[in-house]
């Protein structure tokens, strides 16, 4: 039996991708192909965070109804399934089931079933034991906590992912020490906000904080690199700001959600910081860490953000210098306080589309700036992509997040090596590697 499986969205689906694949391939029969029109099963694991991919999953249903294998069956999972439940099946009958983003343990029953909706929000897995053959090279994600507390006026992730719950330490514990043998190096931990670890464990559980959480996974033989995302910028306390700093095995580059840097507009998002809240922890970070490498998430258009919040945007991104950012225009989801709003304060699309550009031009100026300036210091890069032949390189991230080239080099992917940087090219960062 062959899965074809497509991923939208963001590293949580990927993760729950895997899942679904560990699933299928170890309590079914089922082996991966490339190719839909052999497969007889074909998931969609689907996002919804903004309008313009969920509009195109009907289309893409369609598409492969036409070319499957008569007998093959179609899954939608992951968050669109979550919200829209029975209603994808109502508007595309060739769905065989629907499966939300927080119920994909229950993959290997729900195959088996016709027509049926699997989507409750207050579905608990996280104390779900998936199978941990994968593999997944070098890096892994592992999900540390599921769901969300925070209300975000414009999210609709809460909808589809319900509330917030942390994953056991000692289950996070012991899927490291598997991943660890199984010749991973660099840890990727994976939640909505993971420094609000903790918080609440549907089990009985010792009290422990995200920096707790470092402390223990640093200690896990074989795990040489730990990242994470997201934590939110409101729960980024002294504590948990100097465990960053001071553990070893943490990796020095951090992605800290803006969204935007007008406290007006911070709001109304109801993100829980001001502008002078991120600025201030940014502040802090770089006094502990001055190499650190900084991602941000940025929604322009917003409603109600006119000229000056902006500017406050374009300043926050000036002044902190982000190194890697993910920018878009707001886009308005059903089940979300700011959907209520309808058309009141909605800024117009050409608008909107323009001030992304100004963003993303600043930041491309930014990084140009920033690449040239690294000509000449060294990085320890675990290299993660090799290709041979003529144009050969091995390529592979900084401990503070930089992608990294290396022509003319065939390295071993999994070891750790010094580089130098010979040359950028725009953004991009070329080195060779160094004594
Ligand atoms: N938990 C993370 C973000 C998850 S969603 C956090 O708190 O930051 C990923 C990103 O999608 C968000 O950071 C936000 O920038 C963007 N996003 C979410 N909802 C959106 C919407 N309605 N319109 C445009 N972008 C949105
Ligand atoms: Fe969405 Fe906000 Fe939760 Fe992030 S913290 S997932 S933006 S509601
Ligand atoms: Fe991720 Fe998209 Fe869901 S960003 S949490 S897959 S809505």
């Amino acid at each position: 039996m062959k899965l074809y499986i497509e991923t939208l969205g963001c590293a949580m689906n990927m993760r729950d991708s895997e899942h679904m694949i560990t699933e299928l391939t170890t309590k079914e029969d089922y082996t991966l192909t490339e190719d839909a029109k052999e497969a007889d099963l074909i998931l969609i694991n689907t996002c919804s965070v903004r309008e313009k991919p969920e509009r195109k999953l009907f289309s893409e249903i369609g598409q492969f109804a036409r070319i499957k294998k008569p007998s093959a069956k179609i899954g939608i999972c992951g968050c669109t399934a979550s919200h829209m439940g029975e209603e994808i099946i109502k508007k595309a009958p060739s769905v065989n089931f629907v499966l939300g983003a927080r119920n994909i343990s229950k993959i290997s029953e729900i195959i088996h079933k016709d027509k049926a909706v699997e989507v409750a929000i207050d579905f608990d897995d996280s104390t779900y034991v998936f199978d941990t053959v994968r593999n997944t090279g070098v890096r892994a994600l592992l999900n540390i906590s599921i769901g969300c507390d925070k209300k975000c006026a414009y999210c609709i992730v809460p909808h589809t992912r319900g509330k917030e719950i942390s994953i056991p330490l000692d289950l996070i514990i012991s899927e490291a020490k598997k991943l660890a043998e199984s010749g991973v190096k660099e840890l990727m931990l994976l939640g909505q906000n993971v420094n609000n670890y903790g918080v609440r464990f549907s089990t009985p559980h010792q009290s422990i904080n995200f920096a707790g959480l470092l402390n223990k996974l640093a200690l896990v033989d074989g795990i040489e690199r730990i990242r994470f995302t997201s934590p939110h910028p409101l729960h980024m306390d002294d504590e948990f700001l100097e465990e960053f700093a001071s553990n070893p095995k943490v990796c020095k580059s951090i992605h800290i959600p803006l969204q935007s840097g007008s406290s007006k507009i911070l709001k109304s998002m109801r993100r829980g910081y001001s502008k002078e809240w991120y600025l201030n922890r940014i502040a802090k970070l770089k006094s502990l860490v001055p190499d650190v490498g900084i991602g941000t998430d940025i929604i322009v258009g917003f409603p109600g953000e006119d000229e000056e919040d902006f500017a406050h945007t374009m300043d926050v991104l000036e002044q902190v210098g982000f190194d890697t950012m993910y920018s878009f225009v707001y886009s308005p989801r059903p089940h979300t306080e700011s959907f209520a709003w309808g058309e009141e304060g909605m800024v117009p699309k050409e608008v909107a589309s323009n001030r992304l550009s100004i963003l993303q031009n600043k930041h491309r100026e930014i990084l140009k700036h920033k690449a040239k300036k690294e000509i000449g210091n060294t990085h320890y890069v675990l290299i993660e992509n090799i290709k041979s032949g003529e144009e050969s390189f091995s390529e592979g991230r900084s401990d503070n997040g930089k992608l990294i080239k290396i022509p003319q080099e065939i390295l071993k992917i999994g070891d750790i090596i010094k580089v130098q940087i010979a040359q950028s090219d725009g953004g991009s960062l070329i080195g060779q590697s160094a004594l």
